[in-house]
């Protein structure tokens, strides 16, 4: 039998692409939002005994992202399905997988308690900020790179390439995609002050970005600052182009128009999170995940 499919309202359109690459079509449920803000949730489609994909991006706003997340799983549970996966194509709060500074709370750590706390068998999720986070989790956790949508768009690209990681932390995830497309590889070192948010302290490049297309690969965007922080760096440093790409677009207001303006020459984003229309300006371009994550999904479950 073919599995059930069902999404809160965190990014429906590409929780409906991925049930199409599936062959299924969403099952219904009710999230109905009170005037003080709680969720009430409610399955509208049998689940005994099937099973289950719970797709929900925890994004912003990510605590009711989240909360509609947990409460889905909880009734599909109690509806007694036989097996309940988690796809998060966005795992909001992965990026505290430490305690940074004396006094934090470990979130990722808190989030995947959750999690399980509602009983789910396994899960599936893309690009996480840090792989180390899969350690908080007992359930078994399939983790996919969604980069390769990314491909074609680079080897449509004349000229030399480097590929360019914007931190310390994102070097594996940069260097994975360098061998992808065949390109070498440049960094640049980055510095946070913990002590105000959204804050870059210091950046300096590493490599050689003279002439060529830089590519700065990244799993979210945020405010855009790192993107266009670095972008300044590399033209500086004589890069002809800047092109950023990121599985994550998870913009807030302002951003828009930060990266619009930038030095960046293009940015490329999954639709992992979804762009509203006021949200999108002419240098964007989103790629879609759906079959990358459909593909995942089969293969938890042998479709
Ligand atoms: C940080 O380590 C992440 O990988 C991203 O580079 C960062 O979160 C992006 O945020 P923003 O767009 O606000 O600079």
């Amino acid at each position: 039998m073919l599995p059930l499919v069902f999404t809160g309202n965190a990014n429906i359109p590409l929780a409906q692409a991925i049930a199409k690459e599936m062959d299924v079509s969403l099952s219904d449920a009710e999230i109905i939002r009170f005037a003080d803000s709680e969720c009430r949730v409610r399955v509208e489609t049998s689940v005994a005994d099937r099973d289950v994909f719970v797709v929900q991006s925890l994004c912003n706003p990510v605590d009711e992202n989240l909360m509609e997340f947990l409460f889905l799983c909880d009734a599909i549970r109690r509806e007694e399905a036989k097996k309940i996966i988690a796809v998060l194509p966005y795992h909001g709060y992965a990026r505290q997988d430490r305690v940074h500074r004396p006094g934090e709370c470990l979130s990722a750590q808190v989030v995947a308690k959750l999690i399980e706390a509602v009983h789910v068998d396994k899960l599936l999720t893309v690009d996480l900020h840090s792989e180390a986070i899969m350690g908080f989790f007992k359930i078994p956790v399939t983790h996919i790179s969604a980069l390769p949508i990314f491909h074609p768009l680079v080897q449509s690209l004349q000229g030399d390439v480097v590929i360019v990681s914007p931190d310390a932390g994102a070097m594996k995830r940069a260097q994975h995609f360098a061998e992808g497309v065949d390109a070498p590889l440049a960094f640049i070192e980055k510095k946070r002050d913990l002590n105000k948010t959204h804050t870059i302290a210091s950046m300096k490049v590493i490599g050689d970005v003279q002439k060529k297309t830089a590519i700065i690969v990244d799993d979210v965007i945020v405010t855009g600052g790192t993107l266009v922080n670095a972008a300044h760096m590399l033209k500086q440093m004589g890069a002809s182009r800047v092109i950023a790409l990121a599985t994550h677009a998870d913009l807030v207001g302002g951003s828009d128009k930060i990266l619009e303006d930038s030095p960046l020459d293009a940015i490329w984003v999954g639709d992992t999170i979804g762009v509203s229309d006021d949200q999108q300006f002419s240098k964007l371009e989103i790629v879609s995940t759906a079959s990358l994550i459909a593909d995942g999904m089969k293969k938890m479950i042998r479709v």
